[in-house]
């Protein structure tokens, strides 16, 4: 099948509101993971490419983009939700089709994605500098100001949400985008920058380039024209990003993804816990950066949340993404091979349970069975990589000193949770924890836009989401006035 969708040239980079065939005149085929299919062929971009979205992200911010007060832009942001919204159905098609996740993963995706556009909305003409009491004779104040040009380095796992709270914060800030989504999957941020711009945003304020990381994604983390990154992605192209972004000293955020455990002491409500230990494994295939992949769970409880999560593997069905089940495949053939090592790596492990593939489900699918394994040694290659895909491990645990030991023994820090009905325990593990996020009796808090999120150690650094996120994407002048 071949898509054009929603007013989109797939093939084509949208440059300063133009539909621009990449310079080098090259694509690259685009694949629906759920039978293998050819979807269209997506642009190439290039280092050329990457400088002319760059000097029309330039360009907006000299003329009305940068001249937009902040009421405005929150404005245009909050109708652009709107008209998110409007094109909600297309949208899910579009990221289920090209990702592979259930529809309705997708559709709450797009809720999110519209959700982050009416938050950053909001907010845009609410974040503002202070006065400071200085010397004698001195009034003294802070602005805050957009960097100027952001580029926006993303992944194909979630491409709306993170296109949400990156570019949405960047936006409400007054920057002007560059955003090279993934080469796995990017018909929705080219659909949404397409939205964007029909809903009032400038000319030029978002600027995507498809193409490799490589190519593409490298020529805008070394860019002299660029003033901060966002990235969410692997920890090793985070290092290259790190480094190429250094070399201009130009800040970046990194968001690189965990090995986030649930700790469920013997006290914990079992059946409330249940729903939230498997679908943070499951969840859009386990490809997520805040997937929680590893299950501590103390020795009083440990057969029965066991048996209890194995059935509910046992009852968990892949199939094809428009089809809905609960799980799609993987985002493709590439991503199915690395789980599939990680599952052969679990060969002396104790399995307990593993869900199906429907007989239904093309051979031609990258689909893999979700897998949960039990009494896997802390330090095993499964309790300690991120496998990114439907694989849990579970891991028994004597004390609260220990569930710590052990909770914070990988090099991540991206989310935790502990399920427990003892308050003083839980804020003592809440201050424990290494993790960005912490939830106390549930995972995740779904989604929330409004909650800040990162990671400390090999997780990442920097802070998206929440109102925090505005103040990453901008920075401080401060202004010392000498009146006498
Ligand atoms: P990746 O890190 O290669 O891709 C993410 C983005 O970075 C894509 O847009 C890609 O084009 C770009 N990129 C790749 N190389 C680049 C370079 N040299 N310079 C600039 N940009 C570059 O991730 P990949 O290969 O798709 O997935 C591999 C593993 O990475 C996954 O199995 C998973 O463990 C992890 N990952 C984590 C994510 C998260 O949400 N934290 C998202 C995607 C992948
Ligand atoms: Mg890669």
């Amino acid at each position: 099948m071949t898509v054009r969708p929603m007013n989109i040239d797939p093939d084509k980079c949208l440059i300063g509101g133009a539909w621009i065939a990449p310079t080098g005149g090259q694509t690259l085929p685009l694949t629906n993971p759920s039978d293998g299919s050819r979807l269209c062929q997506i642009a190439r971009g290039q280092g050329a490419d990457i400088d002319a979205a760059v000097a029309a992200a330039e360009a907006a911010l000299n003329g009305p983009w940068g001249q937009a007060t902040a009421a405005e832009r929150g404005r245009i942001l909050a109708k652009i939700g709107r008209a998110v919204q409007d094109h909600a159905d297309e949208l899910a098609r579009l990221e289920a089709m090209d990702v592979g996740k259930p529809l309705k993963q997708a559709r709450a995706d797009v809720m999110a994605l519209a959700r982050y556009m009416e938050f950053y909305g909001g907010a845009a003409d609410k974040v503002h500098g202070a006065t400071i009491p200085y010397l004698d004779g001195y009034t003294v104040y802070t602005l805050r100001e957009p960097h100027g040009v952001t580029g926006h380095i993303i992944p194909w796992n979630y491409p709306m949400q993170i296109i949400g709270r990156s570019v949405g914060a960047a936006l409400a800030m007054g920057n002007a985008c560059v955003l090279k989504p993934a080469e796995e999957a990017c018909l929705t941020a080219l659909a949404f920058a397409r939205i964007a711009q029909q809903a009032g945003l400038p000319d030029g304020a978002l600027n995507v380039v498809p193409g490799l990381g490589a190519e593409a994604g490298a020529a805008l983390a070394s860019h002299t024209g660029v003033h901060h990154i966002s990235f969410t992605g692997s920890v090793g192209v985070g290092k290259l990003i790190q480094q190429q972004a250094g070399a201009n000293v130009v800040p970046v955020t990194l968001e690189l993804g965990g090995k986030s455990p649930q700790v469920v002491f013997d006290d914990a409500d079992i059946d409330a816990a249940l729903p939230f230990l498997v679908n943070a494994g499951i969840q859009n295939a386990g490809q997520t950066c805040s997937a929680s992949s590893r299950i501590l769970v103390q020795r009083g409880v440990y057969d029965q949340v066991v048996a209890a999560m194995a059935d509910r593997y046992g009852a968990l069905r892949a199939g094809p993404a428009l089809e809905d089940h609960d799980l799609g495949p993987l985002v493709s053939a590439r991503q199915k091979e690395i789980v599939s090592a990680f599952l052969a790596q679990g060969a002396g492990l104790h399995c307990v349970a593993q869900g199906q593939v429907t007989a239904e489900a093309p051979q031609t699918g990258a689909y893999v069975q979700p897998t949960l394994f039990a009494d896997v040694p802390p330090d095993h290659v499964l309790a300690q990589d991120e496998i990114f895909g439907p694989v849990q491990v579970l891991i028994p645990f004597d004390d609260e000193a220990e569930a710590i030991r052990i909770a914070n023994s990988t090099p991540f820090g991206l989310v935790a949770s502990c399920w427990s009905a003892n308050g003083a325990r839980q804020m003592r593990m809440a201050r424990a924890l290494r993790a960005g996020q912490v939830f106390l009796n549930n995972y995740g808090a779904g989604g929330g836009v409004e909650l800040p999120f990162g990671g400390s150690g090999l997780s990442g650094h920097g802070r998206e989401k929440g109102f925090e996120a505005l103040y990453g994407f901008s920075t401080v002048k401060t202004v010392a006035a000498f009146h006498g």
